[in-house]
């Protein structure tokens, strides 16, 4: 047998397989792991009491009341899940072309968050800044002539993150790709004496048809309709973008920086933290959940297996965190071990 030069050795002297052979040595050299501390989870919330709506598309999650959020959120935090994501369903008649309920300390998100700041102590609290939950529009942004308006929307979305932050809410997290937000709510927080409150940037964010089932969970599917958001949320055929939307989310005071989707976008994660070596965050979103869930109600894939094999391969992309639906069921199953 002809002899292969190699730096990484030859067969039959080098073995691969031969620390495959136990659990105990997989164990030793796995290289990367997935834990309690890596998860956040987005909850859905409307208004009611003890009122839980199935989401069709996404099984196993429901809309929540705030009284029953809190229940979950109480969960999760036994658990050592660090932060929850809120996400408001917003009724439609309080959704307006300017969507100025973002900006209502009293709306659902805000008395949402004091529940849950109370009710919680020491849970991370994170608020997407976007209008879209309260648009009769659906877009992100303040719509005219058919165009997102940037640096008038930036003003509103300056006053929903103080409104969010004044609530009690700890990581303000801007989902709407305007140009500058970032810097602008930063500002804002600073100056409302908010210095302490965290910025998650969707820093690069792509115009994904994965985010289906969260616009049926907060109802903003049939407000958008055939619309698309593809004048601000990026090109699923760009990455060299993704580096500069992170580089300047980072430069305008982004905390952490996040890539949305998850799991096709896996190569933007990994050239993100690659480059810049800050605190970086995936989202497996609605679609990914929904395709792994409906795969696994159909017996063509192991649920539990999927679940915990997609999360790991965020972390080994890079990502220090991931925002997931799975998150209860995955602390729960890392809880075991
Ligand atoms: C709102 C927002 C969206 C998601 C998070 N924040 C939808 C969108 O941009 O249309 C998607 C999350 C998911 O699909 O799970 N701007």
């Amino acid at each position: 047998m002809a002899k292969c030069e190699s730096p990484f050795g030859s067969f039959p002297t080098t073995r691969m397989r031969r620390v495959r052979r136990y659990d105990w040595a997989r164990r030793m050299v796995a290289e990367h792991s997935l834990s309690v501390d890596d998860l956040i989870w987005p909850l859905f919330i409307h208004e009611g009491t003890n009122h839980r709506v199935p989401i069709d598309s996404m099984p196993h999650v429901d809309r929540l009341s705030i009284d029953l959020m809190l229940e979950a959120a109480k969960e999760a935090c036994a658990l050592g899940i660090p932060a929850i994501a809120l996400f408001p369903a917003t009724d439609a008649n309080l959704k307006t072309e300017e969507g100025r309920e973002a900006v209502n300390p009293e709306n659902l998100i805000c008395r949402a968050v004091r529940a849950l700041a109370a009710a919680v102590p020491g849970i991370g609290i994170v608020c997407d800044v976007a209008l879209d939950p309260y648009t009769t529009h659906g877009h992100d942004g303040l719509l005219r002539d058919g165009q997102i308006l940037n640096d008038e929307t930036l003003d509103v979305l300056c006053q929903q993150a103080l409104v969010q932050a004044d609530a009690g809410c700890t990581v303000i997290a801007p989902s709407d790709m305007m140009d500058g937000r970032v810097a602008a709510i930063r500002h804002a927080l600073d100056s409302g004496g908010h210095g302490e409150t965290l910025i998650m940037a969707y820093a690069a964010k792509y115009a994904s048809a994965f985010y289906g089932p969260f616009r049926d969970a907060v109802g903003s599917a049939t407000n958008l309709g055939a619309g698309d958001k593809r004048t601000y949320q990026m090109d699923g055929a760009n990455t060299d973008e993704a580096i500069r939307e992170v580089g300047l989310d980072i430069a305008e005071g982004a905390d952490f920086v996040m890539v949305k989707p998850g799991m096709p976008y896996l190569d933007i994660v990994q050239r993100i933290k690659e480059r810049f070596g800050v605190p970086t965050f995936a989202y497996q979103v609605s679609g990914e959940y929904a395709m792994l869930s409906a795969a696994s109600e159909r017996g063509w894939l192991n649920r539990e297996q999927v679940m915990l094999e997609s999360l790991l391969g965020f972390k080994r992309a890079g990502a220090d965190g991931v925002l997931t639906y799975f998150a209860l069921e995955a602390a729960k199953r890392l809880g075991q071990t």
